[in-house]
């Protein structure tokens, strides 16, 4: 059984997450999106508990919640590998403006935890512009989301905003 672990902040989750989740199905049996529970250099919309509660219902939405699991994790990434015994890591690359940093971040990681491998999966073109801050920043203003994140996620948005 091949496990993957897909960490990021998912504040919110999109769909093109959830594209990057569906695509590591074909690669590996299980995938645990781990929620980064407190991103020291972001200030979050969501808590933790509700990230990973928005991640959850948009999985059972989309039938892969029997294969795939969220949870929060804090600290190092290496250590929550070597907590849930796993090696693999999958990053979405979009840009080439991505790069840099995922590529420090894999690096890192195996420089930490020599077992560790971090695979990329390319966005899909439709997704390439799509990320948390620009889905916050369209939702503040009352603006389409259309297709870019889950319908929970455009109802959970509209609710903090509206607040
Ligand atoms: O969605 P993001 O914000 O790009 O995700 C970044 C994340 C959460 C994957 C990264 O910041 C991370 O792994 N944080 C955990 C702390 C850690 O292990 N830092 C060293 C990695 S270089």
């Amino acid at each position: 059984m091949r496990t993957v672990i897909y960490p990021g902040s998912f504040d919110p989750v999109t769909n093109g997450h959830l594209d990057v989740v569906r695509r590591s199905l074909a690669i590996f049996d299980r995938v645990v999106v781990a929620v980064f529970d407190a991103p020291s250099n972001k200030t979050v919309l969501f808590n933790g508990q509700e990230r990973v509660a928005l991640i959850k219902e948009a999985l059972t939405a989309i039938g892969v919640a029997d294969r795939v699991d969220a949870e929060l994790f804090a600290g190092l990434l290496v250590d929550y590998l070597s907590k849930k015994n796993v090696r693999f890591v999958v990053r979405g690359l979009r840009a080439m403006s991505d790069f840099d940093r995922e590529f420090q971040m894999a690096i890192v990681n195996k420089k930490l935890l020599p077992d560790a491998e971090t695979v990329f999966i390319v966005t899909d073109k439709q997704y390439f512009y799509l990320n948390s801050t620009l889905v916050k920043e369209l939702a503040k203003h009352d603006a389409e989301l259309n297709d870019m994140v889950p319908k929970n996620v455009e109802r959970a948005l509209r609710e903090k905003f509206a607040a």
